[in-house]
């Protein structure tokens, strides 16, 4: 992130939600953004998504300086590279479990092997009983680790979160925690989580805590390579 900015709104009601953003994530880097309600952290992290622009500055992803492409580079860039978990499942009521996770790979047009795929990477997560089970009927922990599962079914480079655990009860939330921490190990994928239940999480590799939109701890400098 290069001196991010992001302005919402125009003349009185503007808000300024984020400002002189610089940081930097390796690969395989487990990352938390961490701050108070309304501190600009969920617009932080549909930047990094590529979901919304930022008014000024650029998300450099993989050398790509994101600022340069058109929408529809951007959304084939998104779906090829990026993989996001929401605070709520957000899964299709009418789809089963497997068909739910498929849904990325038929949107990007590759589903060969979509399905075997699907069905190791929700053994991982321990849902091998309920690939059939339609979504709308299985418990919210479940249905949190069958969004995992979605999320990974493109094998982006990078998983956003935006508080994965939020709801969940502590026992699900610790499970969470250890399925998104293994499979960072396993696969070298690159987590960015927003969360407000730090403690949770436990050794990360990075944390930047935001506050008004500013980076008040973490990487504070830019980083101009
Ligand atoms: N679409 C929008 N239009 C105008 N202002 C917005 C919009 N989205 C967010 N904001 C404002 O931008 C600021 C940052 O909001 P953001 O949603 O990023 O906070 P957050 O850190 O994710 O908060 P929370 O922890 O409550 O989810 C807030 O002042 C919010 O009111
Ligand atoms: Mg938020």
């Amino acid at each position: 992130m290069r001196n991010l900015e992001k302005v919402y709104g125009e003349g009185e009601t503007t808000v300024n939600a984020l400002q002189n953003i610089n940081f930097s994530v390796k690969r395989g880097e487990f990352m938390l953004i961490v701050g108070s309600s309304g501190s600009g952290k969920t617009t932080l992290l549909n930047m990094i998504g590529l979901l919304d622009r930022p008014t000024s500055g650029h998300v450099i992803i993989d050398g790509v300086d994101t600022s340069t492409l058109n929408d529809n580079q951007l959304s084939a860039f998104r779906n090829s590279k990026l993989g996001f978990i929401f605070q709520f499942s957000n899964l299709l009521p009418d789809l089963t479990v497997l068909e739910n996770v498929i849904l990325p790979r038929k949107i990007q047009g590759t589903v060969e092997g979509a399905e075997e795929e699907a069905k190791s990477l929700l053994k991982t997560v321990g849902l091998e009983s309920q690939f059939n089970k339609f979504a709308n009927k299985i418990s919210g922990g479940q249905a949190q680790r069958v969004a995992i599962t979605r999320s990974l079914i493109n094998k982006p480079a990078i998983v956003l979160a935006d508080e994965p655990t939020g709801s969940l009860d502590s026992i699900s939330a610790e499970t969470t925690v250890q399925l998104l921490k293994s499979l960072n190990r396993k696969l070298n994928q690159t987590f960015i989580i927003v969360t407000h239940e730090r403690p949770q999480f436990g050794e990360v590799d990075k944390i930047i805590t935001v506050k008004d939109g500013r980076i008040i701890e973490g990487e504070l400098e830019a980083n101009l390579v």
